[in-house]
């Protein structure tokens, strides 16, 4: 028996979705024997559908409420992005009854528990695949086939925007501005691209990854997000010199009764997995005490691999059949998340400073009060007016004595701008 499949949004990834289901629909068929019938496309700019070859059983409409209310879509598509009226279209369906696959990382950030309710009442799917890292089947991985794991750490490079400007600064040279209206002309970034650089489209797919790892309710608002715009060229020339790489990872990590879900560049060393992920493709690192280490690599954004992973969605669907359960999403008793003042790991400090005599015993006075020990000091020539960079790398600590330090060494009137924080990848 066949699925009517009805998209919602026929742009970037809904074109995608569309174009794959027309073309490669027999051969899904073959090898899955889901027989997915494209049979209603829904957008607001009706010379969309003319990009496509329809058939003459695919109905058009301006007005998602007309698919949402044929009886032939069995699956609503939900690829218009955005909070509102995504989820509104998505409540809408679920109430009728409709299956729902959706790449909105965005909305089920915001409101995946409400919205997961409301398909397990009605007793549908809720998919999202295509939500994290795009063509990287990692929702599949933590669902399925890493179940008999207590997972216990994440690290996700989950920005393709972000690890591209990275990789430029690092492998090319280019500054931050040239790397990122690159990164937008390939079409990865998001627009505006603040939601990239300011690390919140990262922190989206990181409260996913963390309520899935954990079956647990994660509020957007508890995740600690620090975007790249701060790193400099000089942050990446000095990384690569003690042996490190910048990465903007999402950390999902179990810390006893609590959980750490946060976003932050992070120093990665060299010789780690993830220091080989460049440009715009994602990467999950995934430990878990039963399987151990594995990583899953690939691209995490751009029409056709997120429109795969739509698909994928699509396949699995079909493949479960009419009438029989779907597998809900439950989330289980909610666990607090680690406040950053507790988090522990290694620090790197870039400290703009006037070169004159004492500074240093002065700074490390000021760490070793606090009880954090140095591994490494670098001091770097002029960088203007007399001031240079004096880069310490500290040993494994706790954040709050590395943050109660560096308020004390900020105000040191030898200070001449506040000191740049980097946490260290911790294994
Ligand atoms: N802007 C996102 C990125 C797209 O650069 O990865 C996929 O979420």
């Amino acid at each position: 028996m066949s699925l009517g499949i009805g998209v919602i949004g026929a742009g970037t990834v809904g074109g995608g979705v569309i174009q794959t289901l027309l073309t490669q629909k027999n051969a899904i068929a073959r090898k899955t024997s889901a027989q997915l019938e494209l049979v209603h496309i829904a957008d607001t700019l009706p010379e969309r559908f003319k990009e496509f070859a329809l058939g003459p059983n695919v109905r058009t409409s301006t007005d998602a409420t007309a698919l949402i209310e044929d009886p032939n879509v069995a699956v609503m598509c939900e690829l218009i992005g955005g909070l509102q009226p995504a989820k509104r279209f998505i409540a809408q369906a679920l109430r009728a009854g409709k299956h729902v696959v959706t790449a909105n990382k965005m909305l089920l950030a915001h409101s995946g528990p409400e919205l997961c309710q409301i398909a397990q009442e009605h007793g549908v799917e809720l998919r999202y695949e295509a939500a994290v890292a795009g063509g990287i089947p990692i929702i599949k991985a933590l669902r399925e086939g890493l179940a008999a794991n207590n997972i216990q750490r994440v690290y996700g490079i989950l920005n393709g925007t972000c690890n591209y400007i990275l990789s430029r600064m690092t492998y090319d040279g280019l500054d931050f501005a040239d790397a990122l209206r690159q990164a937008q002309e390939l079409g990865f970034a998001e627009t505006p691209p603040d939601l990239d650089i300011e690390g919140h489209d990262t922190a989206h797919k990181c409260q996913i990854i963390a309520s899935l790892c954990y079956s647990t309710e994660i509020a957007l608002d508890d995740i600690y997000v620090e975007g790249i715009t701060r790193v400099s060229h000089a942050d990446v020339a000095y990384a690569d010199e003690l042996g490190y790489l910048i990465k903007l990872l999402a950390v999902v990590r179990e810390a006893g009764d609590a959980i750490e879900a946060r976003v932050h560049p992070t120093l990665v060393p060299k010789q780690h997995l993830l220091a080989s992920v460049r440009h715009e493709f994602n990467a999950v690192y995934v430990k878990g005490d039963v399987t151990d280490a594995t990583l899953y690599y690939g691209r995490g954004a751009g029409r056709m691999p997120t429109a795969g992973a739509v698909v994928a969605d699509l396949v699995d669907i079909a493949r479960r059949g009419t009438g029989s359960a779907p597998a809900p999403f439950v989330y289980g008793p909610k666990r607090p998340i680690r406040d950053m003042g507790h988090i522990e790991g290694a620090y790197y400090l870039r400290l703009t400073t006037q070169d004159q005599p004492g500074v240093l015993g002065k700074v490390c006075t000021a760490l070793g009060n606090h009880r954090v020990s140095i591994a490494w000091c670098i001091q770097k020539g002029e960088i203007a007016n007399g001031a240079v960079h004096v880069i310490l790398m500290t040993h494994e600590t706790v954040e709050s004595a590395v943050q109660s330090a560096l308020s004390e060494i900020d105000q040191m009137d030898f200070i001449v701008e506040p000191t740049h924080v980097l946490r260290v990848l911790q294994e």
